[in-house]
């Protein structure tokens, strides 16, 4: 089969699984999973970088809390590359609430709240694009 989709997604571990080093157990989960890591690092953003990461939210009752949140603390961001890697991310984090997340997914392993959901990741081929060269230089991802 040579027409598989392989595709890169952005995922972050968000500050709250950073703190609680759970770093180990999701990259685990990410191997497992099938997925190639092709660009890793630990950063800290600013609040002003998080309003630029989830512009697209800008205006929303929680962009605030979501701004701030991810300025909060260390997070780990995450190049990866597999067949479907935008939707198989997605499906191994879970509902954005933990609280309806399926059994075994990240958000409802290591989520406590909508707001503390432990990971991100993209939900489209042009935000993948977009949130890796955010944090990414070319040079930087080893594919
Ligand atoms: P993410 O972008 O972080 O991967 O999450 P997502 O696609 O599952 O959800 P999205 O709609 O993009 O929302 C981004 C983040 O905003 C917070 N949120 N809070 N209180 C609320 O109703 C609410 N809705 C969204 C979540 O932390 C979500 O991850
Ligand atoms: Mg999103």
């Amino acid at each position: 089969m040579d027409n598989q989709n392989l595709q890169r997604t952005l995922a972050i571990i968000k500050p709250d699984a950073f703190a609680q080093k759970l770093s180990g157990k999701i990259i685990d989960r990410i191997e497992q999973e099938g997925f190639s890591i092709i660009g890793i690092k630990v950063l800290h953003v600013s609040p002003e970088e998080a309003a630029q990461f989830y512009a697209v939210h800008t205006g929303k009752p929680f962009f605030d809390e979501l701004v701030a949140f991810l300025s909060s603390g260390k997070i780990m961001v995450l190049a990866l590359k597999g067949i479907e890697a935008i939707a198989l991310w997605r499906k191994v984090m879970g509902a954005t609430d933990p609280a309806k997340a399926d059994e075994g997914t990240i958000r409802k392993l290591y989520g406590s709240s909508i707001g503390r959901n432990a990971c991100h990741g993209s939900d489209a081929p042009e935000t993948a694009e977009t949130e890796s060269n955010f944090f990414f230089k070319p040079e930087e991802l080893v594919p």
